[in-house]
């Protein structure tokens, strides 16, 4: 691998983080036959939750922060277990925040934006088409890669904290055109009325494609929220990092001579069932990615003058609920009975000690994964709906 000056000098650096960091991202190059570096222009550090990373993790983040870990580039940190103003209303246990202050203390010492979200690009850090960056959540790398038009692989934690400390990546994948064009076509042959029918599709086709870029045609539009909805499910149920919407996200031709597949309304209601196994939910999660100010606020209206018989968390970055906040969208939604909840979300904070059993979401990608937190039940369902269904009755 060809390395410049400056990247011969970061891998003989007297700081010890750098020296490690560049050596990391030097024999991720030769794995996977990178010929050079990348400059970026931003990162975004995950694995930061503590449910996620344990003791060893926390330890690790310390140290490396004492041995003089630094982040060149702007990076943003991924959600953390908990809300760290609201944790005890969450029933989050103290044992656990003080672990997760030490997390967040660790970053804030390597110079990281303490974001705390998945959607860094709601929230202040939106790169411009064709840029380079390393960032490391899967939802946001498909939104980044798919919407933006920047370049990302999809990172491990490790492998972006070293990107965000030297400042580059090793160019191999996604950084390089030739490896941006659509593997697969599936053509949607049905209304899609809501964003968790994006969703739907996301995870139907995800595990169609696996890791492939798949080019959806017949979707006529898209809000950013569904664009969101849709690649977050995709990164679930596959591992895909990108993906087209002819005539909303690219204006290149339908590949030819690539799989195909239809997804009509059959597969719409199988994959709905699919998502849903569970009832009466103790839990309603809305915000998976996080939360838009205008979700927030389709929340807020839903529940305005109402009274909840569950609980409720509306899930977002810190930046977004500042706007909520100060559009009395939180008021509204607490005195329902909710949370806005900066920070955090259901799959990275602790939820099977909580006391929930079944959470209702209009995510795929917190579908996929929750029943594996302590068998987990899930109702899926659109926003408005999950919403409204535990509204208690006058
Ligand atoms: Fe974000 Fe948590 Fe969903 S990190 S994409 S809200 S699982």
């Amino acid at each position: 691998m060809h390395l410049t000056k400056e990247e011969e000098r970061l891998l003989e650096s007297d700081t010890p983080a750098t020296r490690k960091a560049m050596e990391l991202l030097v024999e991720l190059g030769d794995i996977y036959g990178a010929e050079e570096m990348v400059e970026i222009e931003s990162a975004q550090a995950s694995g930061i939750s503590y449910k996620s990373i344990g003791d060893p993790g926390v330890e690790f983040l310390e140290g490396f922060a004492e041995e003089g870990a630094e982040v060149s580039v702007t990076t943003f940190a991924n959600p953390a277990g908990m809300d760290f103003e609201q944790y005890e209303g969450m029933g989050v246990s103290e044992e656990f925040a003080e672990q997760q202050r030490r997390i967040r203390d660790a970053l804030k010492e390597m110079g990281i934006t303490l974001s705390f979200t998945c959607t860094p690009y709601l929230a202040g850090n939106l790169p411009h088409r064709g840029q380079h960056v390393a960032w490391a959540e899967s939802s946001a790398v498909s939104f980044v890669n798919s919407v933006v038009g920047a370049k990302t692989n999809r990172e491990g934690g490790p492998s972006a904290l070293a990107a965000a400390i030297t400042g580059r990546t090793p160019k191999h994948g996604l950084h390089l055109e030739e490896n941006r064009r659509p593997t697969h076509r599936i053509d949607v042959d049905v209304d899609l009325d809501d964003q968790s029918e994006f969703a739907a599709l996301g995870s139907w086709a995800g595990r169609i494609v696996e890791d492939g870029k798949p080019y959806f045609t017949g979707i006529d539009a898209a809000t950013t929220d569904e664009l969101k909805a849709l690649g977050a499910a995709m990164a679930a149920s596959g591992a895909v990092a990108l993906h087209f919407v002819e005539g909303v996200t690219t204006d290149m031709e339908p590949p030819e001579h690539v799989d195909s597949a239809t997804f009509g309304a059959g597969e719409r209601e199988e994959e709905h069932a699919k998502l849903n196994d569970g009832e009466d939910p103790e839990l309603v999660v809305i915000g998976c990615p996080h939360c838009s100010p205008e979700e927030i606020a389709d929340v807020a209206e839903a529940v305005e003058g109402e009274t909840l018989d569950s609980d409720l968390w509306v899930c977002t970055s810190g930046a977004v609920k500042t706007w909520a906040d100060r559009n009395g969208h939180t008021e509204t939604i607490e005195a329902a009975g909710g949370q806005v909840l900066a920070d955090t979300c259901n799959v990275v904070s602790p939820i099977e000690e909580l006391g929930y059993e079944t959470s209702a979401t209009d995510s795929a990608k917190a579908a996929n994964y929750l029943p594996g937190f302590g068998n987990q039940q899930v109702v899926f369902d659109d926003k408005r709906s999950l919403v409204e269904g535990v509204i208690e009755d006058e």
